[in-house]
């Protein structure tokens, strides 16, 4: 009987010592498993941005200028934006509320031509709760960078800018280029293609596409610029948006510094992939 007792003891020692090692695994375990599955989130939430978000915000969430603010900026996540307009929550309330409701009449202070989009299904936008909290995660992956000042990505082109002056001579373009720069952070397609604050590029209807458009435009009655080729009307439209402003829109919607932001080389890349577009 006695080594039965011995043997039952011995049985719930090893029982209670095997469980306290599980256990004392477990947060590391717990940790590791909610680490991948932020690392998971910040990669979906990538993922949308580059679709939904950066047409407006930028590859980086830099922001573009005269579309939507920066994102990865440190008065976002130091909580200065949010103490300006008397938000009591978190940065990342702040960052979910926004996302999630858009910005239908724009801050003070603030005139972007377009408005931030209603993004959650809550509110009749186009995304779920779970893709709404990886957009949140990703953009909050940005605060460490952001606070310690190293995140705004530069938005001007290092070197050479190709200025106002639409009769230099520009490089000879390549059309493929300019196609990417127009997606990037330049902003374009979020006015052109995505969006309706520009004139449409592509052909529609009775609408030629923007390369036929360039070639008559300066010969037209009411044209008040002054382009004399087909190329000069296109960099004239970019870095002079004011010369000529298209019948049914408003002037002083187009960013005006494209001309400081740009190099000779971007300027005709992107002439060439509008002169493309027939
Ligand atoms: C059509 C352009 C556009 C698109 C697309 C867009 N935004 Fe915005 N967003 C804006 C504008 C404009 C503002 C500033 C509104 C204001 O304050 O008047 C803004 C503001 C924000 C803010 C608040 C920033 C602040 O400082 O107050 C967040 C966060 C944000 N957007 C995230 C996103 C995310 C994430 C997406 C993609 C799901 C997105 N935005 C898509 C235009 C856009
Ligand atoms: C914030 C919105 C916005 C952005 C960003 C924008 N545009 Fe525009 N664009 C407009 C509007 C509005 C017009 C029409 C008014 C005018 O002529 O200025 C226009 C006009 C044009 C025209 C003349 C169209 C025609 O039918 O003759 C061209 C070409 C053009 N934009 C190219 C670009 C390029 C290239 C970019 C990016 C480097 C760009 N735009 C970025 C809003 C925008």
């Amino acid at each position: 009987m006695k080594w039965q007792i011995a043997l039952g003891t011995l049985s719930v020692v090893a029982t209670v010592i095997v469980l306290a090692i599980v256990a004392a695994g477990e947060p590391r375990r717990m940790a590791g498993f909610t680490t991948s599955y932020q690392a998971r989130q910040v990669e979906t939430g990538a993922l949308i941005f580059e679709n939904s978000c950066r047409p407006c915000h930028g590859a980086q969430g830099e922001g573009i200028e005269g579309v939507a603010p920066a994102l990865n900026a440190a008065d976002l996540f130091n909580g200065n934006r949010l103490r300006a307009i008397g938000f009591a929550g978190t940065v990342q309330d702040y960052v979910r509320a926004t996302i999630s409701s858009g910005r239908p009449v724009p801050s003070s202070g603030t005139n972007y031509p377009q408005r931030m989009p209603t993004w959650s299904q809550r509110f009749g936008g186009p995304l779920r709760d779970d893709q709404i909290d990886s957009l949140v995660a990703y953009v909050m992956n940005w605060e460490e960078r952001a606070l310690q000042g190293g995140a705004e990505v530069t938005q001007a082109p290092p070197g050479e800018v190709v200025g106002t002056d639409i009769t230099v001579p520009l490089p000879a373009g390549n059309a493929d280029q300019g196609k990417a720069l127009t997606e990037g952070n330049l902003g374009c397609v979020g006015c052109h293609i995505l969006g309706a604050t520009g004139p449409a590029w592509l052909p529609s209807g009775d609408t030629p596409g923007m390369g036929d458009r360039a070639a008559t435009r300066f010969g037209q009655a009411d044209y008040t610029g002054h382009a004399a080729t087909p190329e000069q009307y296109l960099l004239e439209s970019i870095v002079l948006t004011n010369a000529y402003v298209v019948e049914g829109f408003g002037p002083d919607l187009m960013p005006a510094n494209y001309g400081q932001r740009l190099t000779p080389q971007d300027a005709a890349d992107l002439v060439a992939y509008l002169l493309s577009l027939r």
